[in-house]
């Protein structure tokens, strides 16, 4: 059976960076290996009252099934005020409840962290790995992939156009494959 690596990206801007580094792993998988980018621009913010008293969204019960349907995880992350996005945290909040039926837990993940600066988004890094640790994804721990200075790395059609970050990332799948 295909074995499926989902991927989050925390950012819906239109021309995202983080976005275009996030689909190159598209094109990284291997046979037998399904490589998906989620869609998490329509889920509600996290409220409580969804699974307590209902209704619960449409959204919330499909996106549930695919990350349980996954077996491991990409998170792609811009960093905002030195964290990763509120769009990563309700789309990890949203799947990891109700209390006892997380749906990420004891599968494998990757962080990568993109900016334009020189830091690569080192802070929303290990602010999203503290997390995964608590929802018990199994982090690939290295390499570490914090992609600064993003824009000299893509084309304008938004592609990348270096070959050492391809590898770079390519040697992250190959962790996260190994895992699973
Ligand atoms: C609210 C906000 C906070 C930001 N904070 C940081 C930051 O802490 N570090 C950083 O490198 N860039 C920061 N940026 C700039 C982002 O790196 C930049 O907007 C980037 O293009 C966002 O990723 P995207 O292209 O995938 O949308 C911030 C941007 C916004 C909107």
């Amino acid at each position: 059976m295909m074995k499926k690596i989902g991927i989050v990206v925390g950012s819906q801007r239109n021309g995202s960076y983080t976005h275009s580094i996030a689909k190159e792993f598209l094109h990284l998988v291997p046979q037998g290996y399904e490589a998906k980018i989620f869609d998490i621009s329509q889920l509600p913010i996290y409220n409580q009252d969804y699974d307590d008293v209902g209704p619960l969204p449409q959204s919330y019960i499909d996106f549930r099934n695919e990350v349980e349907g996954t077996d491991a995880f990409i998170f792609a992350t811009p960093e905002h005020n030195r964290s990763y996005t509120a769009l990563i945290k309700n789309a990890i909040d949203v799947a990891s409840r109700p209390y006892g039926e997380n749906k990420w837990g004891g599968k494998p993940g990757a962080v990568v962290s993109v900016s334009p600066g020189s830091l690569g988004g080192f802070g929303a890094n290990h602010h999203l790995r503290q997390v995964l640790t608590f929802i018990d994804v199994q982090p690939v721990q290295q390499p570490e992939v914090y992609i600064g200075g993003v824009l000299s790395l893509l084309d304008e059609e938004g592609n990348l156009n270096k070959e050492d970050t391809r590898a770079l990332l390519k040697a992250l799948l190959d962790t996260l494959i190994a895992k699973m």
